[in-house]
């Protein structure tokens, strides 16, 4: 198969671990007769020295014009001063929107290997934590109207969701539970938001497609303490914008994985951007030492959702979890005293261990 896969490496660790995700895609490409074509295109910071601003149109169009897009990471203290509009974070609300990229999947997996690196207790954390968060990405108080009084005192963002926004998130969430444990767990702020009310009205109706999905509603902040209590409760999460990306970095981080988790961002058609969860982490930029794992699992989740390519997915996935069992590791999910291998070396260990 031929895929056209526009990839934005970003700022920071983004050129680092973008890199090993491509030759990862590479040597799936020679091992089962694909044919990628990389288009190098420049999103975030390293937009705004090059054009002036974080996404251009040009960029926009040609990811559109892609079959999938790959993204490393945006932003660092470079561009921390510049205004709203001109960060770099700007950039992924862009291609966000800009894509129709309403789902966003956050899976938050422990893996059994690295089982010490969560802060929490093992009584906890019993057979290891699954949960997949599914976070409304293109609505919300993220895209509302935007307001700063002409004499700054006072600022508004308004938060607005639709029947037909809460309607499509609340089915891929169910469709996603009907392939996992069958349960949907979905958060709100019911009793004091009137968004939260409607959604829930909505999400309800949406279970009744659903019948052998088990549906059950939850306050945010309720869900926020629950996820360190007993996370073991929840199977999907369904969320809007900014609860799922506060609960995702909450959820990924008692897994203890935040350097191996990867995220899908899907609309209607088959078209994605896949990239990892973590940032750019500009302090160890281009030293070799970024845990690449995340973003060659990301692309591993590009080839199963864009691309229909499972096995070629498993591969990935496999010899993953193959290098971690094997004991090798980078030095954010190493040990204290244990030693660690590089960037590099860890891409190259994945590529010799898929068959
Ligand atoms: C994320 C990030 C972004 C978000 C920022 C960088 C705009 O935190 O992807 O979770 O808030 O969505
Ligand atoms: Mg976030």
């Amino acid at each position: 198969m031929k895929k056209h896969i526009a990839v934005i490496a970003g700022d920071g660790i983004g050129p680092d671990i973008i890199n090993e995700a491509v030759q990862t895609l590479e040597k799936v490409a020679s091992l089962y007769g694909h044919e990628f074509e990389f288009e190098y295109l420049l999103a975030g910071g390293a937009s705004i020295d090059e054009y002036g601003v974080p996404l251009t149109d040009e960029t926009l169009e040609r990811a559109r014009s892609a079959d999938s897009v790959l993204l490393g990471a945006v932003g660092g203290p470079k561009w921390d001063k510049m205004e709203g509009k001109l960060r770099p974070e700007k950039a992924l609300l862009g291609l966000r929107s800009g894509l129709g990229l309403f789902c966003n999947l956050r899976p938050a997996l422990m893996y059994k290997a690295l089982e010490d690196a969560s802060p929490l207790k093992s009584s906890i954390i019993g057979d290891g934590i699954d949960i997949m968060i599914v976070r409304e990405l293109t609505g919300g108080i993220y895209f509302g109207e935007k307001t700063l009084a002409s004499d700054s005192s006072w600022a508004s963002d308004l938060m607005k969701y639709s029947v037909e926004e809460i309607d499509r998130i609340a089915r891929k969430a169910f469709d996603a539970a009907m392939k996992r444990r069958r349960k949907v767990t979905s958060v709100d702020k019911a009793n004091v938001l009137e968004t939260s009310r409607l959604w829930r009205k909505v999400v309800t109706e949406v279970a009744k497609d659903y019948p052998e999905v088990e549906l059950n509603h939850m306050y945010v902040d309720n869900a926020a303490m629950q996820l360190v209590r007993n996370p073991m409760q929840f199977d999907v999460i369904v969320t809007e914008n900014m609860f799922g990306d506060i609960l995702s970095d909450e959820a990924s981080m008692i897994t203890g994985s935040i350097g191996m988790l990867s995220s899908a961002s899907l609309g209607s058609g088959r078209r994605g951007m896949y990239e990892p969860i973590h940032g750019s982490a500009p302090d160890i930029a281009g030293k070799d030492i970024a845990n690449p794992i995340a973003t060659i699992l990301s692309a591993a989740s590009m080839l199963r959702y864009s691309f229909d390519m499972d096995a070629e997915a498993e591969a990935i996935e496999n010899a993953v979890e193959d290098v971690i069992n094997a004991g090798w590791r980078t030095f954010d999910i190493a040990r204290d005293g244990e030693g660690h291998i590089g960037t590099k070396e860890m891409g190259e260990k994945i590529r010799e261990m898929m068959k």
